[in-house]
């Protein structure tokens, strides 16, 4: 989001002095409550629906609605952020040349990592996903959604103002996208061809952005399989006290 758009109330202060209570409003919480066994099915539900979601590595190349995508973004980006600045731009790449191009670099990168440059321990780690250099889908998918972080934005003055717990912000809004579009009957990937730099040469997108991930959206073929895995159960990731 441009920080131009703002309103000037949701910009926190940046000469660390408080602010005047006509210059930081507040409004009323619009939170839900529900009742104790509605609120037990809920969260059910949305495991329930959660632990559906799979990586998928074989795009079909039926259309998704862009107001869907739109919506999915939205959704991203009411992700919290560190001092509310909101530090990421996401391009939604629909445009076959585009998506080409992506694909030829991302190969690249992908190519080295897998002939010389991944490390032993990486690829075995990698071993049981079966994946290798060839990327496919970053052509098929309707969507290539190329997700950037923000070290900083230039206010009116052309100034720098530092963001801060950039890669946590961005990854939060990583998160609920990914949920969003799982939640709307969409399949994603999350891809990282290491360096990702090629991103902002292709998307036009200035040096203190830096990409953060390339999430590949639409449907699966009608054959796709995933990797036989397994999540942790709650009793080995989670801890009450
Ligand atoms: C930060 C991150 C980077 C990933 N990079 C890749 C990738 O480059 N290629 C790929 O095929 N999968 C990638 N994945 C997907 C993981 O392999 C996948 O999430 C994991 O195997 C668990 O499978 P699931 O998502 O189906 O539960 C990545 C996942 C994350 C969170």
């Amino acid at each position: 989001m441009n920080r131009a758009t703002l309103p000037k109330s949701s910009l926190p202060s940046t000469d660390g002095e408080s602010r005047p209570d006509d210059e930081s409003p507040s409004i009323p919480l619009d939170f839900q409550f529900y009742p104790e066994t509605e609120m037990s099915r809920r969260a059910t539900d949305f495991f329930t629906m959660m632990n559906r979601r799979r990586t998928v590595r074989s795009f079909s190349q039926r259309p998704v609605q862009r107001e869907v995508i739109e919506a999915c973004l939205q959704a991203a980006s009411t992700a919290p952020s560190g001092a509310n600045m909101q530090p990421w731009h996401f391009v939604a790449v629909s445009d076959p040349t585009i998506k080409q191009s992506i694909r030829i670099a991302a190969e690249e990168e992908e190519r080295a990592f897998y002939d010389h440059r991944a490390p032993e321990e990486w690829l075995n780690a990698l071993k049981h996903l079966g994946t290798d250099s060839n990327k496919p889908f970053l052509e098929t998918a309707p969507y290539l959604i190329a997700i950037f972080a923000q070290r900083y934005h230039l206010d009116d003055n052309g100034q720098h103002v530092k963001h801060y717990y950039v890669t946590e912000s961005v990854g939060i809004a990583t998160g609920l996208l990914i949920t969003a579009c799982h939640n709307a009957g969409l399949a994603t990937l999350t891809h990282t061809p290491s360096p990702m730099g090629f991103l902002n040469e292709i998307l036009h997108r200035p040096d203190f952005e830096r990409p953060f991930l390339l999430l590949v959206v639409g449907y699966p073929t009608e054959d796709a399989t995933v990797p036989d895995i397994k999540r942790k159960r709650l009793d080995d990731f989670a801890t009450f006290l």
